[in-house]
C-alpha cells in the first residue's frame, strides 16, 4: 500500500525519548499485521476500574493501531475481538462486548471513510445477537467500496471451527460431484476459509505477555513471525507497533528452508 509521507511524518512526529524511526525499513513493512488484543481486563483491574472500562480503553487502542497501520502502508490489519470460546464469559460481559462492538463500528465509520478502510469479518457473524449483526451488516455495506487497508475483525471466530467449516464445504462439493477429490489441495481449503483473498499474516502480535495462539488463524499463521509484548492491549500504541515491526524486520524468515547465512 502506498505511504503518504506527509501524514506519515505527522503521525510519528512526537517520538518519545529512545524511539527512532531511522531503523525502520519502509520497503519491508509486513503486508498483513495481526493482533491478539489481550489484557483489557487486567489493565482495568490494575487501575481499580471495571473490565468494561478495560474494553473501552481497548477500543481506543485499536483506533490508534488502525491509523498507524494505514500510515505505515500495511495492506491488511486483522484483530481478534471475540472467540468462539468467549461466549463462556459472564453473560453481562458478553452483552457489553456485543454492545461495544456495534457502537464502535458505527462510531468509527467516519474514520473508516476518511482512511478508506474496508472492513471484513472473520467468523460466524450470523450467530451474533440480532442488533449487533444488523449493525455489522450495515457497516459492511457502508465501507464495501473503500479501497485502502482491509481491517479484518475476528468476531465469533475459532481457528478449528473455521477449518472444520471449510472441510465440510469441500466434502459437500465432492459428494455433489462438483469437485473431484483428486483436485483437493491446500488452495482448495484456504479458498474456503474466512480469510479467502487475504494474504497470510506475516506478523502476529500478542499483548499482555501470553505465549499462546488461542485458536487464532491456525491455518494462516503457518509461517507468521510472532511478537509478544508484556504491554496490555489498552496501552499498546503506535510506538509499541513500531517496536514489533522493527523486531520483525530484524528476523530472517526461512519458510522451512535454510537461512541465507547457511547457504553456500
Ligand atoms: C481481550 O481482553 C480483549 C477482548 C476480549 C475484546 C477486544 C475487543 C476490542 C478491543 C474492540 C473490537 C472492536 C470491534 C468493532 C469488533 P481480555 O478481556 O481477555 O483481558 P484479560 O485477559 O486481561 O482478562
Amino acid at each position: 500500500m502506498r505511504i503518504d509521507s506527509i501524514k506519515f511524518a505527522e503521525h510519528f512526529a512526537d517520538a518519545p525519548d529512545g524511539e527512532s524511526l531511522a531503523a525502520l525499513d519502509l520497503t519491508r513493512i509486513p503486508s498483513h499485521v495481526s493482533c491478539i488484543m489481550d489484557g483489557n481486563g487486567r489493565w482495568a483491574i490494575a487501575r481499580g476500574l471495571s473490565r468494561a472500562e478495560g474494553h473501552k480503553a481497548g477500543i481506543v487502542a485499536l483506533r490508534e493501531i488502525i491509523t498507524t497501520c494505514v500510515r505505515l502502508g500495511v495492506d491488511v490489519l486483522s484483530a481478534y475481538a471475540f472467540s468462539t470460546e468467549n461466549w463462556t464469559r459472564p453473560q453481562h460481559e458478553v452483552n457489553l462486548l456485543m454492545h461495544l462492538f456495534a457502537k464502535t463500528f458505527i462510531d468509527e465509520l467516519p474514520l473508516l471513510r476518511r482512511e478508506d478502510v474496508r472492513v471484513v469479518f472473520l467468523g460466524d457473524i450470523s450467530a451474533l445477537p440480532r442488533k449487533t449483526r444488523e449493525v455489522f451488516e450495515f457497516g459492511l455495506r457502508e465501507c464495501e467500496n473503500h479501497r485502502g487497508m482491509i481491517l479484518a475483525l475476528a468476531v465469533n471466530y475459532g481457528g478449528r471451527a473455521e477449518i472444520t467449516r471449510a472441510a465440510r464445504l469441500i466434502a459437500q462439493q465432492v459428494a455433489a460431484g462438483q469437485l473431484a477429490l483428486s483436485d483437493v489441495d491446500e488452495r482448495t481449503l484456504s479458498d474456503r476459509l474466512y480469510t479467502v483473498d487475504l494474504p497470510d499474516p506475516e506478523l502476529v502480535i500478542r499483548t499482555s505477555g501470553e505465549f499462546r495462539v488461542s485458536n487464532y488463524l491456525l491455518w494462516q499463521i503457518a509461517y507468521a513471525e510472532f511478537y509478544v509484548t508484556d504491554t496490555c492491549w489498552p496501552d499498546f500504541d503506535r510506538w509499541g507497533l513500531l517496536e514489533a515491526i522493527l523486531s520483525y524486520q530484524g528476523r530472517e524468515r526461512r519458510f522451512g528452508g535454510v537461512g541465507a547465512g547457511a547457504r553456500s
